[in-house]
């Protein structure tokens, strides 16, 4: 897949997993397409699932606030996620689904070619970063792949459920943005 155009068409055509039964859209990502960060979540909920674009729903609205407080938006980031199409009653995607439709995800990398990647939550962080990431234990921390820096944050969701959770979260968005700032400089120059 070298172009948006066939990524797409694999993605709206895929049914290599039991969650191509049950959505409405299948959810690709969101966002610019240049950009030199990326956001992953887990998988679409119901309203990401209804209007097919990632983090539309409540989760998604604190996501924008958490981006506009370090001065970023949907216009400056792309955001998506690990499984493209709804998990019923939003429970987590199995291994199988996620095993599914990572290649999309790293077609989407290969497309974008961002310099950060956020994973937002545990599915995503085991996902990306190590199988047995433990978020409350290892959020914050800067991972370095393939000349891309990895961060990992709670999930908005787990912000929304657990309100002691969101000061960690604003230091982590912070690291983030200093991150970025220093990746914006050094393209400056
Ligand atoms: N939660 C996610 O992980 N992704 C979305 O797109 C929406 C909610």
């Amino acid at each position: 897949m070298r172009s948006w155009e066939e990524l797409e068409n694999a993605c709206m055509n895929c049914y290599k997993c039991p969650l191509a039964q049950t959505r409405t859209n299948v959810v690709i990502g969101d966002g610019n397409r240049k950009s030199k960060i990326m956001f992953i979540g887990e998988g679409p909920g119901q309203q990401e699932d209804l209007q097919g674009k990632p983090f539309v729903g409540p989760a998604g609205q604190l996501l924008d606030k958490m981006l506009s407080s370090i001065g970023l938006d949907r216009s400056k980031v792309y955001i998506a996620n690990i499984v493209k199409c709804r998990p019923p009653y939003n429970r987590d995607p199995e291994k199988t689904e996620q095993e599914a439709c990572i290649n999309f995800l790293r077609y989407q990398f290969l497309l974008i070619r961002p310099k950060i990647l956020v994973c937002l939550g545990r599915i995503a962080a085991q996902a990306i970063i190590s199988p047995d990431f433990r978020i409350t234990k290892s959020r914050g921390i800067w991972y370095n792949r393939k000349n891309c820096d990895i961060i990992a944050t709670y999930h908005p969701s787990a912000l929304l459920r657990d309100e002691s959770k969101m000061h960690p979260a604003h230091i982590d968005f912070q690291s983030i943005q200093q991150k970025y700032n220093e990746l914006e400089q050094t393209n400056e120059q």
